[in-house]
């Protein structure tokens, strides 16, 4: 807890003013500002808010079979990593934009698709590009040139003028990095950790981060919103792989997100003074805390099970290895992951709603 108390004493300035002046703005926390202005949200990162570009490629990684999707929309398989909805997913109809964000690869994808937001990201990616090469999933650099390229088509489509003032009133989110860590820098082969130190990578990621952040706001992005690590020493296919040194989480892992973290927020927060008077907004969300609390708090948050998935075993199933003859538990909202990597739809939704507070102060003017 001593980390948690450092945590929040590094948040950034701005974070803490927006949420302590959202809080008396906003009536209930479901209450959307009707004054909010986004005309669409652009997501970029890995599995977490991917909703089936892998699909498309020859990525390693894919989950468009049953169980994946089997609570979602008509009951669809689309990639997404989960049994339902993402985070980006419940956002966006918050935010009155859409029900859900698509894959820009899907080729049934339209211009008005486009126009309204879809997502870039690619399950097994990560901000360090050698991270994606490992499962051939789209890295990071290659997700902004796809961007680059929707941009392109809105051009010829409404003009260069109208899609400037377009990306100016979008919001991007980026959430990515957990396989930076847990497939590639720890597990990946040859290991990355025997050539350089857990600090030293951190930074690389940072760079390649950066790299991303400055890009999308050289194309005119305003709105970005990044998602911290998530608590990877929590995830069940960690607590496996180091079961002989754990019983709970694997704290070493978290540790790392968390300096992780804390080095991001103080990247962001400086991009924002530096930016401020341009129109920036650019924010850090806090998912740590929220997924934390719900896997060791799981009792209280209504889960029975927060340390094996819902699909097969639950310890070491993802992918290809969650599939129709997996063995699958009978209501997967008791559970914080589905598979032994990724949150359930209800775990999602948790996380949602934990930064309702952030969105709001993103989507107003
Ligand atoms: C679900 O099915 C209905 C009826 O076929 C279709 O109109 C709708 O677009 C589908 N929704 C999604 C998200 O696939
Ligand atoms: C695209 O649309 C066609 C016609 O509606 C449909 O048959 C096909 O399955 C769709 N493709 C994808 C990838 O959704
Ligand atoms: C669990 O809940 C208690 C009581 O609400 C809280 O003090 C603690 O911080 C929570 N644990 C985590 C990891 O969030
Ligand atoms: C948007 O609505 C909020 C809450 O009602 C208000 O405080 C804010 O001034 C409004 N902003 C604009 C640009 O109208």
């Amino acid at each position: 807890m001593a980390s948690s108390s450092a945590h929040m004493t590094s948040l950034p300035l701005l974070f803490l003013i927006s949420v302590t002046c959202l809080a008396s703005m906003v009536q209930s926390s479901q209450t959307r500002p009707m004054n909010n202005t986004v005309s669409a949200i652009y997501v970029f990162g890995d599995s977490t808010v991917d909703p089936g570009n892998n699909n498309y490629i020859k990525a390693l990684f894919k989950a468009n079979w049953y169980p994946y999707g089997k609570d979602f929309i008509n009951h669809t398989a689309t990639g997404r990593f989960t049994n339902g909805k993402l985070a980006t997913d419940f956002i966006a109809s918050y935010v009155g934009i859409k029900e859900v964000i698509p894959a820009y690869l899907d080729p049934n994808i339209t211009l008005e698709d486009m126009m309204s937001g879809v997502a870039f990201a690619s399950a097994a990616s990560g901000y360090d590009p050698v991270t994606a090469s490992m499962s051939n999933a789209i890295h990071v650099p290659k997700q902004l040139d796809y961007f680059k390229d929707m941009k392109t088509k809105l051009e010829q489509s409404i003009g260069e003028e109208r899609t400037q003032e377009h990306i100016k009133k979008s919001v991007f989110i980026i959430s990515a990095g957990t396989n930076d860590f847990v497939l590639n820098y720890f597990n990946g082969v040859p290991l990355r950790r025997y050539s350089i130190s857990v600090s030293d990578y951190q930074n690389l990621v940072l760079d390649q981060a950066k790299g991303l952040y400055q890009g999308l706001w050289d194309e005119g992005a305003r709105k970005i919103v990044v998602a911290g690590l998530p608590p990877m020493g929590c995830v069940p296919a960690v607590i496996t792989i180091h079961s002989s040194k754990t019983q709970g989480c694997y704290e070493d892992y978290n540790t790392v997100a968390q300096a992780f973290n804390d080095k991001l927020q103080d990247e962001l927060s400086n991009m924002q003074n530096k930016l401020a008077s341009d129109g920036a907004k650019i924010v850090y969300i806090d998912i740590f805390k929220p997924l934390d609390d719900i896997i060791k708090n799981y009792t209280k948050n209504g889960y029975d099970v927060p340390d094996s998935g819902c699909c097969g075993t639950g310890l070491i199933e993802t992918s290809f290895m969650c599939n129709r003859a997996a063995s699958l538990c009978t209501d997967a909202s008791k559970y914080v992951f589905f598979d032994s990597i990724h949150p359930t739809e209800k775990a999602y939704h948790d996380v949602f709603e934990s930064i309702i507070p952030v969105i709001n102060y993103v989507i107003t003017n």
